[in-house]
C-alpha cells in the first residue's frame, strides 16, 4: 500500500489535539501529498457512535474486556472505512491515537496485557500498522492538571479514572517505546507549542524525508 499512516500518541492532556491542529496550519504546503487528519476513538460515522458509549461517564459498569472490544471495533472500521481508502489515495494520515492507545490504556492500564490486546487489534485492522508514531510525552499527573484547568466539568469515562491508572497507562508507554523503537519517536510534550509543533515536523522530515517537497 502507498500513502503514509503517522499517528499521535500519549497520555490524556498531553496536548495532541492541540498540536495536531497547529502542525496543520503550515505542513500541507511542505509535503508532496494531500494531508489528512482523523482520530481515534471515531473517525467515522459508526466508530464516532461506538466512541459516545466508551467514553460516557454514565457507562460505569463497562466491563474492561468489553472497553478493549469496543475499541478494537471501533479501530476496524476507521480502517477500512477512512484510513486504507486514503492510503491508497497516496495521502498522508494524521491519526489522533491509533493502536498504541489501546495497547498502553487497555493492555497495561486495564491490566488485559500487551500481547492480548495487540491479537485483537490486529485482527481488527488486518496487522495496519503505521509508518511513524510520535509520543507526547507528559508526566500523567501534569497532563491531568492540564485538562482540569482546560475542561473543568467535561471529564470523559477514561480522564475520570484516578491518577494510579494514569501512571500505568504511563508506563505502557514506555514499554512501547522499548518495544518499538525505529517506529515510535519521543517528542517533549512539555514544552511550548510552538517548541513542540517543531520538534514534531523535525521528526517527520528525519524518518518520512521523501514525503516533502
Ligand atoms: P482523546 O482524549 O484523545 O480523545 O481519547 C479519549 C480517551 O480514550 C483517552 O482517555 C484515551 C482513551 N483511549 C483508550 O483507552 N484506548 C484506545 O484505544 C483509544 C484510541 C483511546
Amino acid at each position: 500500500m502507498s500513502g503514509y499512516f503517522i499517528t499521535f500518541e500519549g497520555p490524556d492532556g498531553a496536548g495532541k489535539t492541540t498540536i495536531i491542529n497547529e502542525i496543520m496550519k503550515t505542513f500541507p504546503s511542505q509535503v508532496k501529498y494531500p494531508v489528512i487528519v482523523t482520530r481515534e476513538p471515531g473517525g467515522s460515522k459508526i466508530s464516532e457512535a461506538i466512541r459516545d458509549i466508551i467514553l460516557d461517564p454514565n457507562n460505569k459498569e463497562m466491563d474492561d474486556r468489553t472497553e478493549a472490544l469496543l475499541y478494537a471495533a471501533q479501530r476496524g472500521q476507521h480502517v477500512n472505512e477512512v484510513i486504507k481508502p486514503a492510503l491508497k489515495a497516496n495521502k498522508i494520515i494524521f491519526s489522533d491515537r491509533y493502536i498504541d492507545s489501546s495497547l498502553a490504556y487497555q493492555g497495561v492500564g486495564r491490566d488485559l496485557g500487551i500481547k492480548e490486546v495487540k491479537a485483537i487489534n490486529d485482527f481488527a485492522t488486518n496487522n495496519l500498522n503505521p509508518d511513524l508514531t510520535l509520543f507526547f510525552d507528559i508526566d500523567p499527573a501534569e497532563g491531568l492538571a492540564r485538562i482540569k484547568k482546560l475542561r473543568p466539568d467535561a471529564e470523559d469515562r477514561l480522564e475520570q479514572e484516578r491518577l494510579a491508572f494514569h501512571e500505568k497507562v504511563y508506563q505502557g508507554y514506555q514499554e512501547l517505546l522499548k518495544q518499538y523503537p525505529e517506529r515510535i519517536k519521543v517528542v517533549d510534550a512539555s514544552a511550548s507549542i510552538t517548541d513542540v509543533v517543531a520538534q514534531s515536523v523535525k521528526i517527520i522530515r528525519k524518518q518520512l524525508p521523501e514525503i516533502f517537497k
